[in-house]
């Protein structure tokens, strides 16, 4: 098994295929419109500290037994526990979690690849009328997108780790950075863009609260990609002769670097055309900024650069976000992918075919859930409130399951594999990590701390969400 598995060709490779699965939508919109609304630059201090201290040892947690095991993450649990029942049951969560995450996003990533092509087209006015959301979620033309998406996807994790992958990384990353650095420098430029930045930068620790800082730790393990099993999967393709701790480092800062630099690109575009937007009107799903906020500020910038060159401006950004919904959800199919080969023996292609089919008729379903049928846009109902299908896959497996899977994995590293043998892994092609600061706090943290405070994340959000 081990020998012959398939590893990413080079540590950069596996930098840019983890970093890709972390930069998403949540970094794009969700991290610039959590800060402003929660004091900025307090709310980025309490992000950066949370990213550090609290995150980034789940990460090299997931990462070190991922690579241990040399298994999808049932096979992972299954391995380290040596086989006993509970753990296994944490380890099929593991790989639940990303496939029911992957049906929303394909969803997501499906309307993204829809507005582009109607930018595209020369569309982007009648993007921002009241209304054409609701009415484009709603149309047939979305399963012509679905095909699409579902081709890329099918065609990069077809390749394989390196050649697909890898190698798709190292094409969309570049991309993405140089577009949301060009956007940045553009968007700086213009009119009234300062005010914008000070809103997003100016620390208001008057605005910190439980339920913020809460939801800063929540934002920063979604960003992250934790406890989807995505890092556990990608340990086990990295080889021996790579740092664990020096690799997470970097993927966790590529990731805040780029959170901090979307909200640079985003608010003062926000703040040029709407000066005396009140912050609290932004919406707080990303899903509501991307699809209906957005559309009314590119449409503003005719004015300054014309109707092309503002749907110019659109494309990018459409194709930017794209970009990184790609990278992150060839990362969550790859999951359940590895675990049907894993454990099910599947060639690629077989799994690959299998999952395209379960994942595309669930992705109906929810794309189904806005209007089309009945029956799923009205699916349940709880905490007073009526939801969809595609509302409550969001709730109980994007919101709430995360930080429990984070936590299971801090308990069965720390408690079941022991950290002696954790340490040992770290080792592994990274002998200068030993006896470090950071060792000794990753070390003491995993089995303390952590694990409460995600304890206390999850029953939370299980408080408010369902009761
Ligand atoms: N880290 C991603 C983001 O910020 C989250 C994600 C990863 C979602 C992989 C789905 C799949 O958007």
């Amino acid at each position: 098994m081990t020998e012959q598995r398939e590893q990413f060709g080079s540590r950069l490779g596996f930098i840019l295929a983890a970093a890709g699965s972390a930069v998403g939508i949540g970094n794009m919109v969700g991290f610039p419109v959590a800060a402003t609304k929660n004091g900025g630059g307090a709310f980025l201090l309490t992000y950066a500290i949370f990213v550090f201290f609290v995150c980034l040892p789940v990460m090299m947690a997931e990462m070190s037994a991922g690579r241990r095991a040399g298994k999808d993450p049932l096979g992972t649990y299954n391995t380290i526990s040596e086989g006993e029942t509970h753990w296994r049951l944490a380890g099929a969560l593991a790989v639940i979690t990303p496939f029911m995450i992957g049906v929303f996003y394909t969803v997501i990533t499906v309307w993204l690849f829809g507005y582009l092509v109607h930018v595209l087209s020369g569309d982007l006015a009648s993007l921002a009328e009241p209304g054409a959301f609701g009415a484009f979620i709603n149309s047939n033309e979305i399963f012509y997108y679905m095909i699409a998406v579902a081709a890329i996807v099918f065609l990069i994790l077809q390749g394989g780790v390196k050649n697909g992958i890898e190698r798709a990384s190292k094409i969309l990353m570049p991309g993405l950075f140089f577009m949301l650095v060009g956007l940045m420098v553009f968007v700086l430029t213009l009119d009234n863009a300062m005010a914008g930045v000070e809103y997003y930068l100016v620390p208001d620790f008057s605005k910190l609260n439980a339920s913020v800082v809460s939801g800063a730790l929540s934002q920063a393990f979604f960003s992250l990609s934790l406890g989807m099993g995505i890092l556990l999967t990608y340990g086990s393709y990295l080889s021996k002769r790579n740092s664990v701790p020096g690799s997470a480092k970097l993927v966790a800062l590529a990731d805040t670097c780029v959170a901090f630099v979307a909200g640079l690109m985003l608010l003062p575009a926000v703040f040029s055309f709407n000066p005396d937007v009140n912050v609290s009107e932004l919406s707080d799903s990303s899903v509501g900024m991307i699809f209906t906020f957005l559309p009314k500020i590119f449409v503003a910038l005719q004015s300054s650069i014309g109707y092309t060159g503002a749907s110019a401006v659109a494309a990018v950004f459409f194709l930017l976000v794209l970009f990184a919904a790609i990278t992150s959800l060839v990362s969550i199919i790859e999951v359940p992918t590895a675990a049907l080969m894993d454990e099910r023996n599947m060639s690629r292609r077989k799994a690959l075919l299998t999952l395209g089919v379960l994942i595309g008729i669930l992705a109906i379903l929810s794309a189904t859930s806005f209007g089309m049928l009945p029956w799923f846009t009205e699916f349940t109902e709880y905490a007073g409130v009526s939801k969809s299908f595609f509302d409550v896959i969001v709730d109980v497996f994007y919101e709430t399951i995360l930080p429990l899977n984070g936590l299971l994995i801090c308990l069965l590293v720390t408690y079941r594999w022991k950290k002696r043998n954790f340490n040992q892994e770290l080792h592994e092609g990274d002998p200068g990590y030993k006896g470090t600061w950071l060792e000794r706090y990753v070390d003491f943290s995993l089995g303390t701390f952590i694990p409460v405070i995600l304890a206390a994340v999850f029953i939370n959000t299980v408080a408010i969400k369902y009761f």
